[in-house]
């Protein structure tokens, strides 16, 4: 029988302004990468100059069969310094905008994407009590421009990535994986970078170093006071943010890390979203625990440029432990694998839509996809060897080349029909899943 989407479904790919853009200078995570002792691997540049090329490269994604575009606004560049408004960034961003809609795309927009501008480390960075103010304030401005341009918001991007990173670093530790750990966990660069801000280290506090409660609380505070904003400013927008979901199994003694995992990194969102229009997750991969804690990538299993296990089928178990928690909508806005093969990126993207068909054909609600990444492009610490994208960039020419797995997805989208030969598989057991846990737990 054939597999058909709902009609209304987001097909789409997406991007974030920093890892694309290209020379985001205003920037904290900009600044982090040019310092000795950099966590960064390389500086992002010129990127993939998708601020000068932005116009054929949704007019490429539009000829590839794509319906929507996520993409991010960057607060450094719409407010370069602090109260100082630029027309020419809130012009460019209406304008790409203009340019989906004009080729039959739907702009879905993201507020923002890790990076701050470096001015807000006067404020405190994310544990800074104005914060949230200031970032409704630059909220309403980007708003106020281009609100009639859109249908969906995602305030800020992975709000518990501070948790999700600081449990990688964790991981590696445990590995005992000796370039990384040295690499991410010294922090000989942030006394650099708070003197370039000019403040003490204790003020300098990036979106993704917002680990302890007090960033909790302001990443919080300033989603409710971005969502009034938008509420009032552009009614129409639905409004939610996203979070970093693995799915999570356990093997036994494990129980208690993967409850603890899911209430950090879940639970403690769910009055948030309890007043949100949609929750949107982001699945890479799957996550198993046992007695010490640890994570393992079972026999049997690949694993991706990440050194993620290669688990397509993660994404729906990830639905359904939503779903179990919430009756919001929810929307895929990222799901993806770093491979070389680009075989492997189509049998990936397959399996996990097969997946999200059975979710759907089940009952629950999903508003879309949103594969990452539309290009190649600048993978934070990782830099640019990470090929998440279905479109290879030549970044001495700038030269776009779209994969076959660019041609798969968008004849998806194009059809709504999922192919025949992409079914969901068994995977190498790791052991109980979360989902049957929370439901032990519910009684
Ligand atoms: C982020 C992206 C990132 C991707 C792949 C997500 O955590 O939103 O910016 O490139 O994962 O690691």
């Amino acid at each position: 029988m054939q597999r058909t989407f709902p009609a209304d479904f987001l097909w789409g790919v997406a991007t974030s302004a920093h890892q694309v853009e290209g020379d985001n200078n205003n920037s904290d995570l900009w600044l982090e990468e040019q310092l000795p002792g950099s966590p960064f691997v390389e500086p992002s540049g010129d990127a993939l100059d998708h601020w000068n090329r932005y116009a054929a490269d949704i007019e490429l994604l539009a000829t590839l069969g794509l319906k929507s575009y996520r993409f991010s606004i960057e607060w450094a560049r719409v407010e370069p310094a602090h109260g100082q408004w630029s027309q020419a960034a809130l012009d460019h961003y209406r304008d790409v905008c203009d340019q989906c809609i004009r080729h039959g795309m739907e702009p879905v927009i993201t507020l923002h994407h890790f990076t701050s501008p470096q001015w807000l480390m006067r404020f405190g960075g994310w544990r800074g009590a104005e914060t949230p103010d200031l970032f409704a304030c630059y909220v309403e401005r980007v708003m106020g421009h281009l609100g009639d341009r859109v249908r969906y918001a995602v305030t800020m991007n992975e709000c518990n990535i501070a948790a999700v990173l600081h449990d990688y670093v964790q991981q590696l530790i445990a590995k005992g994986d000796k370039v990384a750990i040295e690499r991410l966990s010294n922090n000989r660069w942030k006394s650099l970078a708070a003197k370039h801000c000019g403040v003490d280290e204790s003020l300098y506090c990036s979106f993704i170093g917002a680990v302890d409660a007090k960033g909790v609380e302001t990443v919080m505070a300033a989603h409710r006071a971005a969502r009034t904003v938008i509420r009032r400013v552009a009614p129409h927008v639905k409004v939610g943010f996203s979070l970093s979901l693995q799915q999570a199994q356990s093997r036994a003694g494990g129980e208690k890390f993967a409850l603890d995992a899911w209430q950090r990194k879940f639970r403690q969102w769910l009055p948030l979203i309890a007043d949100d229009d949609f929750v949107s997750t982001q699945t890479y991969t799957r996550t198993i625990y046992d007695i010490g804690g640890k994570y393992h990538v079972p026999a049997g299993s690949g694993t991706t440029q990440m050194k993620f296990e290669f688990a397509p089928e993660a994404l729906a178990a990830v639905l359904r432990t939503i779903a179990s928690e919430t009756d919001k909508p929810i929307l895929v806005s990222e799901n993806g694998a770093a491979v070389d093969d680009d075989q492997l990126r189509i049998e990936f993207i397959g399996r996990a839509l097969a997946g999200v068909h059975q979710c759907v054909a089940e009952g629950i609600k999903v508003l879309g996809y949103f594969y990452w990444s539309a290009f190649d492009n600048f993978e934070w610490y990782f830099g640019y060897a990470m090929q998440f994208g279905v479109i290879a960039v030549d970044r001495r020419t700038m030269e776009r080349k779209p994969k076959g797995s660019a041609i798969y997805l968008g004849n998806i989208a194009r059809t709504g029909v999922l192919p025949d030969e992409a079914q969901v598989q068994a995977q190498p057991d790791g052991g109980q899943e979360l989902l049957d846990l929370l439901n032990s737990e519910r009684g």
